[in-house]
């Protein structure tokens, strides 16, 4: 992770420097010191090309002299534009800018020590890479960026404000990691063992294997599981950090679709792109880097994980067409289509969250649909709610955070055609609002609670490279649910 230093404002006389300038004014005292001690390289720079602190606008200007080997404009715009957010942004789009130097120094000097740590957490979220198996990458091909030094008025403000982002990052990158892994390494007793170093940060792990599942009468998760020869495992992560840990309250629960690769079982998918199938498991990878996320800046609140973990594969022992499966509930579900086992999944273990813990909401997190990509692109993740004002803080923290949800209704008509001729419902409906009933079909097993879905197919893999994402695994919802644990869940 990129290493960040805080320090008071003082010019550096090597390596990059990051301007963040604003459309009216530059009262950073940092960027006229480098401008006079560069001769006026910058500002003629910025004359040339056109730079004129706009949002968006960037600009970098080689060796402009008093031994800088590189300086980095970044529009900030108006004043009113630079909330927490678009400054996060800046600073992610300047790292990207400096990938070739190994250090740089970010001008904050103008900046709230919170903006300057903002800046910061966006270099770093930007900077992610996922390098495990490039064995025979040479050094010059490489990205060389290590240290970023913060320039401060208050530094050691902007270090406390830093903090629990970079417990944050942690978590992202934890997320980003498990969703990158091949789905050969990643099978659900591998995803189950990295849950348990958590205990470090003093969140609680449970794993459950095939036999503790079938005590608890997961007969969904199990059908789904049954064709693989890799076992499945339920993972529950515990936080307590209300009150100091002294009494429990009603946690809010997260849940998260842990499919570590997708065939489609016996409905088999095409061949085409099936490899992505691999991040079938970003909804669990989400829970477990949030977890660790709220327990790493040890969040003053109560909150449970629980991921379903399996692998969905054709076999002589595979689940069929036409099967029937008895849920944890005890509702039973004909299986029409064994590529919709997303649900299967998260049916039994959003049941057994909501009658073991009786939390006050549950979140699911789930890449159920491909529909919901035809729906809403890779802009909006698709939000399923039958609690309006939990909607509604999901809906402002997607703006704060950057990771937008747009909801999408429920309603009884679209529940009726779950209808089954032999058993209670069957898995699928027909290709019209197909996002919009297999969230129907979850509802049947939140008893009532308080819940969102979040169906996640559209986001959770970065197809191009964005301000705060690498191209890759995006651990989209691990900043936005913990900015709606910040906002709302927090003493
Ligand atoms: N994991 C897929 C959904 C998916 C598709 C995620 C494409 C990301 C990209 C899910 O298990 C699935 O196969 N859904 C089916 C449901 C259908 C059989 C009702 C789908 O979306 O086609
Ligand atoms: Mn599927
Ligand atoms: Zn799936």
């Amino acid at each position: 992770m990129l290493e960040i230093g805080f320090a008071r404002p003082e010019l550096p006389r090597s390596g990059g420097l990051v301007l963040m300038i604003g459309e009216e004014e530059s009262s950073s005292g940092i960027w006229q010191q480098a401008d006079k001690a560069t001769g006026g390289a910058i500002g003629r720079a910025f004359k040339v090309a056109e730079f004129t602190g706009k949002k968006g606008q960037s600009a970098t200007i080689l060796a402009p002299g008093a031994g800088l080997s590189r300086v980095v404009a970044v529009g900030v715009g108006k004043a009113a534009e630079r909330t927490r957010l678009a400054t996060e942004e800046a600073g992610g789009t300047a790292a990207a800018m400096l990938g070739r130097e190994e250090e740089a120094a970010l001008a904050a000097d103008a900046l709230a020590p919170e903006l300057a740590a903002a800046a910061a957490h966006g270099a770093v979220l930007r900077s992610y890479r996922f390098d495990r198996y490039r064995t025979r990458e040479k050094p010059d091909e490489k990205p060389r960026f290590r240290k970023l030094s913060v320039l401060s008025a208050e530094p050691a403000k902007a270090r406390a404000a830093h903090e629990p982002m970079r417990a944050l990052a942690e978590g992202v990158f934890l997320t980003r990691d498990l969703v990158s892994e091949p789905p050969n390494v990643l099978c659900p007793a591998e995803l189950a063992e990295r849950c348990t170093p958590l205990d470090r940060l003093g969140l609680k792990v449970e794993v459950f294997g095939p036999k503790e599942l079938r005590k608890l009468g997961f007969g969904a998760l199990l059908g789904v599981a049954q064709g693989s020869a890799n076992e499945p495992r339920m993972v529950v992560l515990q936080w307590h950090g209300a009150t100091g840990g002294r009494r429990k309250k009603k946690p809010v629960a997260f849940i998260g679709k842990g499919v570590t690769f997708d065939t489609g079982g016996i409905s088999i998918k095409p061949a085409a792109g099936m490899e992505d199938m691999k991040w079938d498991m970003a909804g669990a990878g989400t829970v477990i880097g949030l977890m660790s996320a709220l327990a790493a800046r040890k969040a003053r609140t109560d909150a449970v994980g629980l991921v379903g973990l399996v692998e969905n594969m054709p076999s002589g022992r595979a689940q069929r067409p036409g099967d029937v499966v008895k849920t944890a509930s005890g509702q039973t579900v004909e299986v029409i289509n064994t590529d919709a086992e997303g649900r299967l999944v998260l049916a039994d273990v959003l049941w057994y969250c909501q009658d073991r813990f009786e939390p006050q909401c549950m979140i699911d997190l789930a890449t159920l649909t491909g529909a919901i990509i035809v729906g809403l692109g890779h802009e909006h993740a698709g939000l399923f709610s039958n609690d309006d004002a939990l909607a509604e803080r999901l809906r402002k923290a997607g703006q704060e955070s950057g990771e937008l949800v747009w909801r999408m209704p429920l309603a009884e008509a679209y529940d009726k055609q779950l209808r089954s001729e032999i058993a209670d419902m069957k898995n699928v409906t027909g290709r019209p609002g197909s996002s919009i009933t297999a969230a129907q079909f979850l509802q049947r097993f939140v008893n009532g609670k308080p819940w969102v879905h979040l169906d996640i197919a559209g986001t959770a893999w970065a197809t191009k490279d964005a301000a705060l994402v690498p191209k890759g695994a995006s651990a989209f919802g691990v900043r936005l649910l913990d900015r709606l644990v910040a906002d709302n869940f927090e003493e």
